[in-house]
């Protein structure tokens, strides 16, 4: 049971705080591809927005204008509202209440504030509910969701989608060419799955489908096992229980796959009422790691990617931060929205403290380092009753500023003056760090030891890398990715046939391939390898892992790369070719380890692929990884910054820009390899900076590239 399993209302950010042809790889280049190619990309990503979740539905007409003026002076010019109005919108079955959101929407473009539209989908009325109560959805342990809360509604009910859809179309009918809307968001991050018998049946037809004979769905999931052999697809389970890894692989794919239909019965319903200069996207939430469904596949229908970017308890971890926006901007492989930010504290963290002074402004501006183009702050103003009563804002219960009004008044003016300048360009990268959900999926399943967490493996990678390379990229590992010098895979454990083709394309074209632990351990039904790992990359790499060991205390590892530990997982590797090369071997100490190989290499040419069978500790690491990246001849001009220093590069438009915040304590000096315009401060020209804790840079040159 959850800290917050007692609370009346569904947990948002909140539930994951609980709980990334071979053409030779050139010099870092982003694909050339048109930017900014469609009528609602210029929209979204041709500026910058500042904004925040407005809910007018709580509060009188008369004060709106008040609001949007406060707004207005803190420089916001894009308000998201309407996602969780249903129950003002439609007020009884059939009648359709739109006159207050025209004149919301009105009011604002008054103030030259545009408008988001959310669906509000995620928190369904009680007319609905309780008429049709078959719509609320089922908990795995059987108990059907009550109203009072959200994200009651069963995802996969046919009948909760046709209200959907109604809704949907008349707000797209009235709204969808409101010159003040700019864009459409899709319900609110889709949380909760049902367990209801609808639901089961649909999963049986989607198993059938896919399987097409039960011998078939029987020898895939090695069904022998436990006799749990099926004789007809009505037998097959729907639960959220530990069951055989086959069943449950799938069981993610079909919750991806109804949280798509989900979403394309409002996608379809959009697209044709809907101006081609307005976009559609939805809020994803989880903290970005959320793995309750594929987030490559559900964004791709979408014009842009959008996420709710909480710290919750602590502080700002700019590593952590900087890696989830890297791989948010991978979803689509595109710039993104931040469709909510942490307005200084939540209200569903342990403690919820406040990011301290200047931290909300580090964090906006990070985002809009990692490729973000939009931040817009959950909510604007406390709403006087309802479950989020504690929850941070930018204006409180008496309609006056917080004191972090000030902050983002100062992000509104700065953002005045770098949006020209940031328009149209992005982060460009020389090297990827590859993801899967199957892969996450699959080690999730059966962990082996609950110390291997798979986003803390992904940082270790991700540290030495974005301090050596200063910019990263988070891609699914079917990505296109001939664009990189170097990618590297930690925790790639579902290597299927086709994906192995990808990636020895890769290196065969002279690219850098470094696997991490756990690699192409399972095929794509979960089921072991043969060849042992890394699957049917085995050839290729010329050798094997012998065996998998979790570690229940550190190892020694040495070689060339320098000598150090291994922790908490550790693979004996084999080479099986002369070729390759041993580059770390176990040291003494556990005798099954003792002296074999941890990490090996076999190159083709100006390729390579590695494979590094523990998880080093980050001096070593970075050792390992500057190897590698010399191997792969990856360079940054900014060379070593000091601690605490983050710098993040976006190119396009025929400029540079490159951000420098200082996230650290202490103030620090930071030397660049060229003058840069200051364009914070007009007219300043810099080649060397001092910041301040919190303090931030943005710059600018001209070029080409
Ligand atoms: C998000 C959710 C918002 C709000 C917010 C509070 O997950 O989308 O509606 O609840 O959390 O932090």
């Amino acid at each position: 049971m959850t800290r917050f399993a007692h609370l009346p209302f569904a947990c948002g950010a909140a539930c994951a705080v609980l709980m990334l042809a071979a053409a030779a790889p050139h010099a870092g280049a982003a694909p050339a591809r048109p930017r900014i190619a469609s009528p609602a990309l210029r929209t979204a990503l041709g500026r910058l927005w500042l904004g925040a979740a407005w809910y007018p539905e709580q509060w009188p007409e008369s004060r709106w204008p008040k609001d949007l003026a406060l707004m207005q002076a803190a420089g916001i010019n894009v308000v998201r509202v309407g996602e969780f109005a249903w129950s003002t919108l439609e007020p009884r079955q059939g009648v359709y209440h739109f006159g207050w959101l025209e004149r919301a929407i009105a009011e604002a473009a008054r103030h030259h504030i545009y408008v988001v539209i959310g669906t509000p989908t995620d928190a369904p009325p009680v007319w609905l509910t309780s008429r049709y109560p078959q719509v609320r959805r089922v908990h795995a342990d059987g108990r059907r969701a009550q109203h009072g809360n959200r994200r009651q509604f069963s995802y996969a009910s046919p009948l909760y989608r046709k209200f959907c859809r109604d809704i949907v179309t008349r707000l797209a009918e009235r709204f969808g060419h409101n010159p003040d809307v700019i864009g459409w968001q899709i319900d609110n991050e889709y949380t909760n799955e049902s367990y209801d018998a609808g639901t089961r049946r649909q999963f049986q037809l989607w198993l059938k489908h896919r399987f097409g004979t039960l011998a078939a769905l029987n020898r895939d999931w090695t069904t022998a096992y436990w006799s749990q052999t099926y004789t007809a697809w009505n037998q097959i389970p729907l639960n959220a229980l530990p069951g055989n890894p086959g069943l449950m692989l799938a069981h993610r794919r079909f919750v991806t796959a109804t949280w798509l239909g989900f979403q394309r019965n409002q996608l379809d319903a959009l697209r044709p009422l809907i101006a081609a200069r307005q976009f559609i996207t939805t809020n994803i939430g989880g903290l970005g790691w959320s793995d309750n469904w594929n987030h490559y596949v559900i964004t791709r229908p979408l014009d842009i990617a959008a996420w709710d970017d909480y710290v919750g308890e602590g502080q700002l971890n700019f590593y952590r931060n900087g890696a989830m926006s890297d791989f948010v901007r991978g979803w689509k492989r595109e710039d993104y929205w931040v469709m909510e930010a942490q307005p200084g504290f939540v209200d569903w963290a342990p403690i919820n403290n406040s990011l301290v002074k200047g931290g909300v402004r580090a964090m906006t501006w990070e985002s809009i380092g990692h490729g973000a183009d939009a931040v817009l702050f959950w909510q604007w103003r406390s709403a006087l009753g309802g479950q989020e009563q504690y929850h941070g804002t930018l204006v409180g219960p008496d309609g006056r500023p917080e004191p972090l009004y000030a902050e983002v008044q100062r992000i509104g003016r700065e953002f005045k003056r770098a949006s020209a300048v940031v328009a149209g360009t992005r982060p460009r990268s020389q090297v990827a760090l590859l993801v899967s959900y199957d892969s996450r999926w699959a080690i999730g399943f059966q962990r082996q030891s609950r110390r291997y967490r798979q986003l803390g493996v992904l940082l270790d990678y991700y540290r030495p890398l974005e301090n050596l390379t200063h910019s990263v990229d988070i891609v699914s590992a079917r990505a296109p990715l001939t664009q990189y010098k170097a990618v590297f895979a930690p925790s790639l454990n579902v290597i299927s046939r086709s994906l192995a083709r990808h990636l020895r394309a890769y290196v065969l074209g002279g690219g850098v391939l470094v696997l991490g632990p756990r690699s192409g351990m399972k095929d794509q039904y979960d089921r072991l390898n043969v060849e042992r790992q890394p699957g049917p990359l085995v050839p290729l790499l010329g050798g094997r892992v012998q065996q998998y060991y979790a570690l229940d205390a550190p190892v020694a590892v040495s070689g060339a790369a320098g000598r150090g530990t291994g922790r908490v997982w550790a693979e004996a590797l084999t080479p099986r070719s002369s070729a390759t090369r041993v580059l770390l071997r176990y040291g003494p100490g556990n005798a099954w380890l003792a002296g074999e190989p941890a990490a090996i290499e076999h190159r083709y040419g100006r390729g390579a692929i590695l494979y590094l069978g523990t998880i080093l500790d980050q001096p070593l690491m970075r050792a390992f990884i500057q190897h590698t990246l010399d191997t792969a001849g990856v360079r940054s001009r900014f060379g070593v910054l000091p601690p605490g220093i983050e710098l993040m590069r976006r190119v396009g438009a025929g400029r540079e820009v490159v951000i420098v915040i200082n996230h650290g304590k202490r103030a620090r000096l930071v030397r660049l390899p060229y003058a840069m315009h200051d364009v914070l401060h007009p007219g300043r020209v810099v080649r060397t900076l001092r910041l301040r804790t919190q303090g931030i840079a943005v710059l600018e040159r001209a070029y080409p590239g």
